[in-house]
């Protein structure tokens, strides 16, 4: 397993995850566990774009709950509906806001939070987890980040 992630800061968003995607599914192709490529998935994300909260929710019953994050401490439960984060779940849709105080009953769990992309973990039709990344810019999360977090979540 590779010790670093091979990512010149230079490069555009777009060129920065084609070379990034690549890195990941080697970096979690030897293992099977879902926890433990959770937690290297965010770990290798935060360290390549430097987004303020990058991590994992886990439905479990009827709540999501915390799982590997890199970034500063979280809101543990979710419930189904509220937040990004249960919307996502609720509408199995993909959340792409870039700016969190203009969407309705958004949980504010860091206030340097200002944009956010969640995409959903789905299981033989069902929701297994959320990916939920925040940016401390408004509109830095789009449907570029959107688009290769689906893609880093497909490889789980
Ligand atoms: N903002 C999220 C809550 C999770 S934190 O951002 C880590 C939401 O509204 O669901």
């Amino acid at each position: 397993m590779a010790e670093e992630l091979n990512i010149s800061q230079s490069l555009s968003k777009e060129e920065k995850y084609k070379a990034l995607l690549p890195q990941i599914q080697a970096l979690i192709s030897g293992e099977s566990d879902l926890i433990a490529n959770m937690a290297n998935v965010a770990a290798a994300i935060h360290m390549a774009t430097n987004y303020l909260w990058v991590g994992f929710y886990l439905v479990k019953q009827d709540e999501l709950v915390l799982g590997p994050f890199q970034g500063p401490i979280a809101c543990t439960r979710i419930q189904k509906g509220k937040g990004v984060c249960g919307a996502a779940w609720a509408t199995k849709q993909t959340q792409i806001v870039p700016d969190v105080d203009a969407f309705p009953g958004h949980i504010a769990c860091s206030s340097d939070s200002k944009s956010e992309v969640v995409v959903l973990g789905i299981k033989e039709g069902e929701v297994e987890f959320v990916f939920d990344v925040d940016s401390s810019k408004l509109n830095e999360l789009d449907e570029i980040d959107a688009h290769f977090f689906e893609q880093v979540v497909a490889l789980l």
